[in-house]
């Protein structure tokens, strides 16, 4: 008896031949089954990772990026309107109500400080305005009115446009530069400025804007 225990196991394993084989297989097959499993999982985190790490990216790159506000003239009305079309004393003398516009790209408030803008003629300075401080909201224009009395009291006659006399139109440029800070999530605050530099000219018979243009 005592020599058939080892005998049944061989028996057994006579019986079945592959039975150890078969444990082996099985505990090989569970071991490739747990790694899979753990790669699988590892794979899902990595996948997380890359995709959270994207959101982060493009939240940084879109969301949390501060762009430069625009700031430009939108509009213009000119009345009263005076114009002396002389070679000898040639003079304008023009009220313009300009329209402007401060578009804020943000995803923040753009709060900016007072300012003036300046009015020029062939680059010397004929009238300008004031701006008050006010903030523009995320992602909108804030738009305002300005008043300025344009004279050409301080134009010399050399610097006239030789054409005045002669013009159907009076070109004109604002300048201005706006001072403010950008406020993203109410805890970045970044300083920016802007400039406005803008052309326009005026249809002297019609005493409309006929052209407008903002760099
Ligand atoms: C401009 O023209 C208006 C009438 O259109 C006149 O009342 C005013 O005195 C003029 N102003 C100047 C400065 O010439
Ligand atoms: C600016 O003035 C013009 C008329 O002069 C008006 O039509 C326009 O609505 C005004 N814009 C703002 C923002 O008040
Ligand atoms: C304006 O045009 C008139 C003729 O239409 C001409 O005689 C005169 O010289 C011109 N003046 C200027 C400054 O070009
Ligand atoms: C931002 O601008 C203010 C004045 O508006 C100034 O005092 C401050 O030093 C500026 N900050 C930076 C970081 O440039
Ligand atoms: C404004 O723009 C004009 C052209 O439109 C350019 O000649 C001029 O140098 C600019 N001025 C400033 C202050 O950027
Ligand atoms: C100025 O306005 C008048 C009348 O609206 C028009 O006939 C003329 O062509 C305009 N001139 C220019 C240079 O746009």
């Amino acid at each position: 008896m005592a020599e058939n225990k080892p005998a049944s196991v061989y028996t057994s394993s006579q019986v079945n031949p592959y039975g150890r084989v078969d444990e082996e297989v099985a505990m090989v097959a569970e071991k490739e089954a747990r790694r899979k499993k753990r790669m699988k999982c590892f794979m899902y985190v990595a996948a997380f990772v890359v995709f959270q790490t994207g959101v982060i990216l493009i939240f940084a790159l879109t969301v949390m990026k501060v762009r430069t506000p625009k700031f430009r003239v939108r509009s213009a009305s000119f009345d009263p309107f005076n114009v002396t079309k002389s070679n000898t004393n040639p003079s304008f003398d023009i009220s313009v109500i300009a329209e402007l516009g401060v578009k804020n790209p943000n995803f923040g408030l753009y709060k900016y400080q007072s300012s003036t803008i300046e009015f020029y003629y062939r680059n010397i300075k004929v009238g300008e305005a004031r701006i008050p401080r006010a903030r523009a909201k995320a992602r909108s224009t804030r738009k305002f009115n300005v008043t300025a009395v344009l004279s050409s009291a301080n134009v010399p006659r050399e610097d006239f446009d030789a054409q005045f006399a002669n013009s159907t139109v009076i070109s004109l440029r604002s300048q201005s530069r706006l001072r403010g800070k950008v406020e993203l999530m109410k805890i970045m605050k970044k300083n920016k400025s802007t400039n406005m530099n803008c052309t326009m000219e005026i249809n002297i018979s019609s005493r409309q804007l006929r052209s407008l243009s903002c760099r």
